[in-house]
């Protein structure tokens, strides 16, 4: 780790909407803070928060300080004195017909870091928020050669895709869309890849030839207390599904891309998006947990889902008939995040192998792990055969700093590599494969908290059963 670094990194401003809001708060100014410790951030950069109401710099520069404090790193663990000389805030809010401070406070940060800065706007602001901010943009002369990122989720329905799809686009090139799925940028996730084609042991297998099942579990232990409001409007299904885990789901069934630059990374994995079959309700459920409907901020007969798991196909040559089991939801007995590839169990003259005796599975948390479970001989006289281990911590990889996703995503806008995030056609066929669930809704099941969902979710699995939660 170093202090804020010297690199070639063009200078920028960057803007921070909904600076003052519980996401800036809790992973973007953290985000941020992590880049300048280790030395990510441009020579000359400024970060200007954008809010409704007014607060002087000083003001600001408390907030992040707090907010630092809170969620970390510590101001005292990295460059505070100098970074916090680069905050400002503009107040007023920001909307088509009035721009507030904005317009003022981002001239003078591009007469102080150089008029031809690279102009950076973060929308980390509601869903709904992003079609008037977006518009404001555009009216306000800020689109013109700058970059843009949105949080996910992009669009809360297929019309609402389609409406919010049709005004960024108006305002902005392609090229210049960061939309935000932290799943992609996290250590685990950006690592299959790499395993995958950099090593023969795996390219060989990854294919129906050999894979039987694949497995996007990602069970959390917490419930949603603190943001009910948010997330009993979203549920798992728009919050989960069809965002992280089916963009997971197409990091693992790309085909190879042409090479690892950003722009074939990006296009192999969003092209296996047209392949996913739309969901057949019958192969989705739905839960809540008991207890979720007494929350604070919660409807006593709302119907949300805090629990899917889903059984998806992918029609690609590689994939045909090898089911995509995905799983996520709150309050269940465990927190992982785990991609799974179960594989056939060998022709050959060894009998009674189990089922799952051969899995290649990544932690997605933190730094990444790779386990793969094979049959071992049991030392000793006998041919006796035992179920065994080989791990791989990422974070003893020699040398190795990992970053958390957002940083190393934030990091990617800077430097304009759009290989972790989605694309408009992309984003349009995971609401495809979506859509006959939406139409055709299947009912909601209860579940025990601290449990592993509604019994129904393990019919989905079949003969492998869910590898988490399994006792072996
Ligand atoms: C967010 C979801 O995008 O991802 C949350 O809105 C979920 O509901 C979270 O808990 C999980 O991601 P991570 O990386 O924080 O474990």
């Amino acid at each position: 780790m170093s202090d804020t670094g010297t690199n070639d990194l063009t200078p920028t401003v960057f803007v921070l909407y909904g600076a003052t809001g519980d996401l800036a708060r809790r992973m973007v100014l953290p985000a941020f803070f992590q880049l300048a410790q280790h030395g990510l951030l441009p020579d000359e950069w400024r970060l200007i928060g954008s809010g409704r109401g007014e607060r002087t710099d000083e003001e600001f520069v408390e907030h992040v300080r707090g907010a630092l404090e809170e969620f970390g790193p510590a101001p005292e663990d990295g460059p505070w004195d100098e970074f916090r000389t680069r905050l400002r805030f503009a107040g007023g809010g920001f909307t088509t017909d009035d721009p507030g401070r904005l317009l003022d406070v981002v001239g003078k940060a591009r007469a102080e870091v150089g008029e031809d800065a690279q102009l950076v706007h973060y929308l980390s602001l509601p869903p709904k928020a992003f079609t008037g901010y977006t518009e404001a943009l555009g009216a306000h002369g800020l689109a013109e050669g700058s970059r843009v990122v949105y949080e996910k989720p992009f669009g809360d329905s297929p019309d609402g895709f389609r409406e919010l799809d049709g005004v960024v686009h108006s305002v902005f090139d392609e090229e210049q869309v960061f939309r935000i799925d932290h799943f992609l940028g996290k250590e685990g996730t950006q690592d299959l890849h790499v395993l995958r084609f950099a090593n023969g042991l795996f390219e060989h297998i990854w294919s129906r030839e050999h894979v039987a099942q694949v497995q996007i579990d990602v069970p959390e232990d917490l419930d949603v207390a603190d943001r009910a409001d948010f997330y009993d409007a979203t549920g798992a299904t728009l919050d989960m599904l069809v965002t992280h885990l089916f963009q997971v789901a197409a990091e693992v069934a790309m085909e190879p891309p042409v090479s690892f630059s950003a722009d074939d990374i990006l296009s192999a994995r969003e092209s296996v998006l047209k392949n996913f079959r739309p969901l057949a309700p019958e192969d989705v459920v739905l839960g809540q947990f008991d207890g979720y409907r007494e929350l604070d901020g919660v409807p006593d007969d709302s119907r949300t889902d805090t629990f899917v798991a889903a059984r998806l196909f992918i029609d690609s040559g590689r994939w045909r008939g090898v089911p995509f089991l995905l799983r996520t939801g709150k309050r269940m007995a465990a927190k992982q995040q785990r991609v799974s590839l179960v594989l056939h169990r060998p022709k050959g003259p060894v009998n009674e192998v189990p089922a799952n005796g051969n899995v290649i599975s990544l932690s997605l948390a933190g730094a990444g792990a790779v386990d793969i479970d094979v049959m071992a001989k049991r030392p000793g006289p006998d041919l006796a055969m035992a179920p065994a281990r080989v791990s791989l911590d990422l974070s003893k990889i020699p040398g190795g700093e990992p970053l958390p996703p957002y940083v190393s995503l934030i990091h990617d806008v800077l430097v304009g590599d759009r290989s972790l995030f989605t694309t408009s056609e992309g984003l349009a066929q995971t609401w495809r494969a979506l859509q006959p669930v939406l139409d055709n809704r299947p009912e909601v099941q209860s579940y025990a908290p601290r449990s592993w969902g509604p019994a129904a979710a393990n019919e989905l699995a079949g003969e492998h059963g869910w590898l988490l939660g399994q006792t072996v």
